[in-house]
């Protein structure tokens, strides 16, 4: 049995590339385990702010100080959705690059979690992620190509997949596995036969 929380970035839904190719990895690892998925899907999902109470409760707990009522429900939520990252062994991401970058609901599902005793530790000898029994997959999907090469490459204007590697890293997941889903905007052809690579990618990385 397998535990994976599957955080679904694009509000695209079938028609998702990176959501298409994540699904394939999910089916072909059902094929040869258990599969327990929590599915976050950051579109759907009720994201809190975060502002008022609960940006006001994370500077209260780094500073020591007790929370009052209202801080305590919007840190519960925080907690709540830190919970789910400890709790799994394999985080999946499907994401599109959105200028450049993430879209910002996932962002903001990432200031969210990405807060101190819920995912990672500090003290003065610096930071510990606190995920570190989990591995993760992560599906970039984007509409033109950023390969080594190509003009985009060459403008450093990929701040998707390398961003979301260095949170994952950051909160501790050491062994991160990328299937990139690129020219989804280049015409039929390109697009499926990138889509077709990923999916087989995903099934191959699934086995
Ligand atoms: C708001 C928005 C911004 C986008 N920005 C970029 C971009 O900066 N670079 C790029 O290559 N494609 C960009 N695209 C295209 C998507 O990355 C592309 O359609 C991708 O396949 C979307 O993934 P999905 O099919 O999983 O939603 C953008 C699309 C949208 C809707």
């Amino acid at each position: 049995m397998i535990r994976i929380l599957y955080i679904q970035a694009s509000p695209r839904g079938q028609r998702s590339a990176s959501a298409q190719v994540a699904q394939a990895y999910i089916d072909a690892l059902q094929k040869k385990d258990r599969v327990e998925l929590d599915l976050l899907d950051v579109w759907k999902e009720h994201l809190p702010a975060f502002d008022g109470a609960a940006l006001d409760a994370k500077y209260a707990g780094l500073s020591g100080q007790p929370l009052n009522q209202e801080q305590q429900a919007a840190w519960a939520a925080i907690g709540a959705l830190g919970a789910r990252f400890r709790a799994a062994e394999r985080i999946v991401v499907s994401v599109p690059m959105w200028n450049f970058g993430i879209p910002y609901r996932l962002k903001q599902l990432i200031d969210l979690v990405t807060q101190k005793d819920v995912t990672f530790t500090f003290d003065e000898n610096g930071f510990g992620g606190m995920l570190k029994k989990q591995s993760a997959i992560l599906v970039c999907a984007r509409g033109l190509s950023y390969v080594d090469g190509t003009p985009m490459s060459e403008d450093n204007l990929d701040y998707q997949k390398a961003y979301l590697i260095s949170w994952l890293t950051f909160l501790g997941v050491s062994e991160i596995k990328t299937i990139t889903v690129e020219k989804t905007l280049l015409g039929a052809d390109a697009s499926a036969a990138s889509l077709a690579s990923g999916i087989t990618e995903a099934t191959r990385l699934a086995a």
